[in-house]
């Protein structure tokens, strides 16, 4: 599971009730120094068990860096950490291997890999634990260029946040500017828990310092990027940019924000657009909003299907669960977010014709090369298999050519010679791999008939 940016890639590995689960965050830069109780406590935000609203499931969250930190600054090789799963039960789950949870992603699992992964497997919240240990890292590196990323829950379970998110606002307990509303929302969860059912809600978050500049039309536009991302944390079901939705009810008088020049600097006297126009910050605080829906596992009977006899049942989940999914997943919203926002001003940070941001911009194409011929490597793994069922050969010979031609079709003419030389070492290097493979695998089975 891969999140590729323009400057980082994120990939997380591992699962809910394996021994551990990780990741491994490459592109991010040398001699950021990493301020690892920070980091402890912001991970410790997204633990479960530690208080009435969240899973009882107990964990301490602690990351172990394998890699990528030295005396603790990043050293620009590929940071690895993973956090060991101590309290696992996957036997919870034995008895509902053949019945999908309504509302979890048990039944498009089965659809996909034909089978139903124990305690939600990928699709678990807990995979936000890597998350926002890459997004912690993030964060730290945008404070120290100037940028805060705060957010609060704006509603659940009917009960509305007062007062506005600023950059002041202080990320710790329950999650909301409002005691009084906070303790309306716990009671909220609490009444919904006891009818073995669950809430929903809504996060917010704002960022504050963000340069405006950053981010770009159409694809590299900040809200997809930001979106997607956040659209990756489990239970998200809609994501807003400032008014959002509420802007489509209004004129264009009532939604603009009017320009205004304070203390020298352009400005905007409402921020409707969220700090965003066109895909890039404006220099405002950018500000979203994140639905989640109600976590899907509830004790409340329901009704499923037995996907092994094929006929319909009932059910109602027990394990540990959390009532409500908001307060957990208030850090994940902020970590998406930093990983979203650290990548765009990488980009910043590299632009330039001078030899260092030059570099830097190479490096990226490089580490996109890398990725790319990984996956084309992956893909001639499965060529080889295919192959070897149709007893076919490794090397064929009008395919190359076929190829080769295709690949002159699309050259610059200035570089026709040299996309003809990269393209021959590619499918020569394939070829090496699938004869590799196939030969790995006859040793072993070879083995296999010794007595
Ligand atoms: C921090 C966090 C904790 C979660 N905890 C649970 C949980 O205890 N039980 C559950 O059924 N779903 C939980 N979820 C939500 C499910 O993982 C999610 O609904 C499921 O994978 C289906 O994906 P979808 O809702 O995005 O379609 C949690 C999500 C997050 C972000």
């Amino acid at each position: 599971m891969n999140y590729i940016g323009e400057n980082l890639r994120l990939e997380i590995f591992g699962g809910s009730h394996g021994p551990e689960l990780g990741m491994t965050l490459r592109g991010f830069p040398a001699g950021e120094a990493v301020d690892t109780e920070a980091l402890a406590s912001f991970l410790a935000r997204r633990a479960p068990g530690r208080n009435a609203w969240s899973s009882a499931r107990s964990e301490t969250d602690e990351p172990l860096f394998r890699s990528g930190l030295t005396d603790g600054m990043s050293d620009g090789s590929p940071i690895t950490a993973v956090i060991a799963n101590a309290d696992a039960r996957p036997e919870d789950y034995e008895k509902t291997a053949s019945v999908p949870r309504p509302g979890h992603a048990d039944y498009a699992a089965r659809l996909k890999y034909g089978a139903i992964p124990p305690g939600g497997g990928a699709f678990s919240g807990r995979m936000t634990a890597p998350l926002c240990l890459a997004g912690g890292l993030c964060l730290q590196a945008l404070a120290r260029r100037g940028v805060r990323i705060v957010s609060r829950i704006a509603e659940l379970g009917g009960v509305c946040d007062e007062g506005e998110l600023t950059e002041k606002a202080q990320s710790g307990g329950f999650p909301t500017l409002s005691e009084a509303r906070g303790e309306a929302m716990k009671a909220a969860i609490a009444a919904a828990k006891a009818d073995g059912d669950s809430l929903g809600g809504v996060v917010e978050c704002a960022v504050f310092g963000l340069p405006g500049g950053l981010g770009g039309p159409l694809f590299d536009g900040l809200e997809g990027r930001i979106a997607a991302l956040l659209f990756a944390v489990p239970a998200v079901k809609g994501v807003e940019f400032g008014l959002g939705f509420g802007s489509a009810r209004l004129r264009g008088s009532e939604n603009n924000d009017a320009f205004r020049i304070v203390n020298g600097r352009v400005v905007t006297e409402t921020n409707r657009c969220g700090g965003i126009l066109g895909g890039i910050s404006d220099g405002m605080p950018l500000v979203l909003r994140a639905a989640f829906k109600p976590t899907p596992s509830i004790a409340k009977e329901q009704k499923s299907v037995d996907l092994d006899t094929m006929t319909e049942t009932t059910l109602s989940v027990a394990g540990r669960h959390d009532p409500c999914v908001v307060p957990r997943a208030v850090p994940c919203v902020e970590a998406a977010a930093a990983l979203a926002l650290f990548d765009a001003l990488l980009s910043a940070e590299a632009a330039g014709d001078d030899l260092p941001a030059l570099r830097a911009r190479i490096d990226r194409v490089d580490a996109d090369l890398q990725a790319l011929f990984e996956r084309r490597m992956l893909l001639c793994e499965r060529i080889a298999a295919c192959k070897k069922d149709l007893a076919l050969p490794i090397l064929d010979e009008k395919r190359e050519r076929e190829k080769l031609s295709a690949v002159e079709k699309r050259s610059l003419p200035s570089l026709r010679e040299y996309d003809r030389a990269l393209f021959s070492r590619l499918m020569a290097l394939s070829r090496m791999y699938q004869e590799e493979l196939l030969e790995t695998e006859e040793r072993f089975l070879g083995q296999e008939d010794e007595p």
